[in-house]
């Protein structure tokens, strides 16, 4: 299967570090034209720079905007026009302990992790339908099925984003639209590693920190590493071609096996 993007527009929000960029890189790598998203302007280059050393050939943008605002999402319509490829990957999470989430919180997780998609999928579905083509992929999580009590606000939002996947491809249903939502597992971003240096110490090689961290923190891992985020670029550039044509309105799982669940 040769996947060849060249011709194709793609968003990727949220994608001047971590996952976003590594699903940028392998969009461009794919061919497609690329624009990087992050907030900021001078790490919004960098990471399109980053894109650039790695793919020569590379076609990328660097917009920045805010998209917790439908304002921020006006700002990035009006820099890049039309799209057919849109990856919702912006997401944000952080623990806190459940009865001291408290509705200005509740309501800033909704604003980045569900309406920031509903608003670009708002903006950018009705011309691919139009042109009888276009991809839209919601970054997901495990923890969208499966709750976790020290972030229950991150998994609520990313169980709604299920439901916003389902719901607009039902709206593209018939137009050679597809809208699926991506779960991602345990993955191996500057913030996780922190996070399992946090718990497992500095002394160990990362590969054995990391063994050691899914051994005792996700023993339900089935690969038993964190996931890396070109692993997760990889599924979103087969679901942006044409070969996943029949693939629309579901949940595709890149999470290493960790949720104990035959269906998502
Ligand atoms: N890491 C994991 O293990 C994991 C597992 C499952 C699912 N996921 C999901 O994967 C996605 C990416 O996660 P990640 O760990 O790669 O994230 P990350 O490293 O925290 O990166 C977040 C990106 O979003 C940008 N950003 C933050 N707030 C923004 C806003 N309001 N408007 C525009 N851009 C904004 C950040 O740049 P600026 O700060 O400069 O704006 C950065 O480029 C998220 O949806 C997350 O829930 C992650």
């Amino acid at each position: 299967m040769h996947i060849d993007l060249s011709g194709r527009r793609a968003i990727v929000s949220g994608s001047s570090q971590g996952i976003g960029l590594a699903i940028a890189t392998e969009l461009a790598r794919s061919g497609a034209s690329v624009t990087v998203n992050g907030r900021d302007q001078a790490k919004t280059e960098a990471a399109c720079a980053t894109i650039v050393d790695e793919v020569p050939a590379a076609v990328v943008t660097p917009v920045a905007a805010d998209l917790a605002s439908a304002a921020g999402a006006e700002i990035l319509h009006e820099a890049v026009g039309e799209a057919d490829i849109l990856v919702n990957n912006l997401g944000i999470f952080g623990a806190k302990p459940v009865l001291e989430i408290d509705d200005d919180e509740w309501r800033r997780f909704f604003e980045v992790n569900v309406l920031s998609a509903v608003r670009l999928i708002r903006i950018y579905l009705p011309g691919m339908m139009s042109r009888g083509f276009g991809r839209v992929m919601n970054i997901a999580s495990d923890s969208a099925v499966v709750t976790p009590l020290e972030m229950v606000h991150y998994g609520t939002t990313k169980t709604a984003l299920l439901a916003v996947t389902r719901g607009y491809a039902k709206a593209a249903a018939g137009t050679g639209v597809t809208v699926n939502s991506v779960m991602a597992g345990p993955t191996h971003t500057p913030g996780v590693e922190d996070f399992v240096r946090e718990l497992v110490g500095d002394e160990l090689p990362w590969d054995d920190a990391q063994r050691e961290f899914m051994r005792e923190h996700r023993p339900y891992s089935l690969i038993q590493r964190l996931i890396e985020p070109t692993e997760i670029g990889n599924m979103v550039v087969y679901l942006s071609s044409e070969f996943a044509s029949a693939t629309t309105g579901g949940a595709v799982r890149v999470d290493g096996g960790y949720i104990d669940s035959i269906l998502p």
